[in-house]
């Protein structure tokens, strides 16, 4: 029996942090090998942020490569590639613009809440069709599985739906896309925050362990756990909260210690350095031979291209004859 399709991706605006790995990396790595996967880097949808800042993609695009490899995917088991680099997403994309009503778009949440955070002028054309790149992304492959977070759940009933009128209107083309949620442990970031690069509180899978140990020792703690042998209150702690996904066995153990005034910050903070890093340790170890050999990185990206762009061209095909484009 031949595998399910799965594809999913990211957008390539910044370097990946310990929320990225926990949230969604994590999860692709036990599932390359369950399904025919595809695993994207959406350079086009990063430009709904960064078209005025179009130089810093390329360095982006590269890191984010990297992380994904370093987390464990395996391009001997799944395609790893820059969407730019299958130009079928676009022409899918544009067919799609055609048969999306505005209505739809309009009403996606991601959409509305950035159009209430701009101002008029500056929200694109682009930005309202983000959901139907998206859905280009995921039926140019006729992906039955899409992993991704909660979050992204209104733009995969889009794609659904836009799936579904396209097969009403031309013929049965797509499948209906499934996504498929994973409870993950929530990261927070060093000030308790969500973690994000933007808020300048994250944890990077690039960073050494020097810099892991001197961002945990900022991170914020209980503020009425003055001393040493104060009494802690490990619920609202960020280090805390980051034990019990880096230190699981010893959660039980450090919480009952704070609680009873046993345990200092410091103390607490250079053991969840030591575990966080030793987590880190075999992303170092992938990341160091992947650039250890010269155009590497760039064969895997290319040879990803080459396997999502034949499965890409056979749809394509048969989406032209299905709307008479040829
Ligand atoms: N919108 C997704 C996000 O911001 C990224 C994305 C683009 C994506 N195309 C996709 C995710 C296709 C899954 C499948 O996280």
């Amino acid at each position: 029996m031949s595998k399910a399709r799965l594809l999913s991706g990211m957008q390539p605006t910044g370097v990946l942090h310990l929320g990225n790995l926990e949230g969604a990396l994590r999860n692709w790595v036990q599932l390359q090998d369950q399904y025919d996967s595809y695993f994207c880097i959406v350079d086009w949808h990063a430009l709904t942020t960064l078209a005025e800042r179009t130089e810093e993609i390329p360095h982006n695009v590269r890191e984010v490569a990297i992380d994904y490899i370093a987390a464990g995917l395996d391009p001997e088991k799944c395609a790893i590639f820059v969407q730019s680099h299958v130009k079928e997403h676009a022409e899918l994309h544009l067919l799609f613009s055609m048969i999306t009503p505005l209505g739809w778009l309009e009403r996606v949440p991601t959409y509305k809440e950035k159009r209430e955070n701009l101002q008029l002028e500056s929200v694109s054309y682009g930005l309202l069709g983000y959901p139907v790149l998206q859905a280009a992304d995921i039926l140019v492959y006729k992906a039955q599985v899409v992993p991704v977070g909660e979050d992204q759940l209104p733009h995969l009933e889009l794609t659904r739906e836009v799936a579904r009128r396209f097969n009403y209107l031309y013929g049965e083309v797509f499948p209906e896309p499934q996504a498929l949620l994973t409870p993950a442990a929530r990261v927070p970031g060093l000030d308790g925050r969500k973690m994000s690069k933007s808020y300048n509180n994250a944890i990077y899978l690039s960073d050494d362990a020097q810099t892991v140990t001197q961002k945990v020792k900022q991170a914020f703690t209980d503020p009425q756990k003055v001393r040493k042998n104060d009494p802690g209150h490990p619920e609202g702690c960020v280090v805390f909260a980051l034990h019990q996904i880096y230190s699981k066995d010893d959660a039980a153990t450090i919480e009952t210690e704070c609680r009873a005034g046993q345990r200092g910050c410091v103390d607490c903070k250079m053991q969840l350095a030591g575990n966080l890093n030793t987590a880190l340790d075999p992303l170092r170890q992938r990341r160091q031979e992947l650039l250890a050999k010269a155009g590497e990185l760039e064969r895997i990206l290319r040879e990803g291209a080459e396997k999502a762009r034949a499965v890409a061209q056979e749809t394509m095909k048969e989406v032209r004859a299905a709307m008479h484009l040829e």
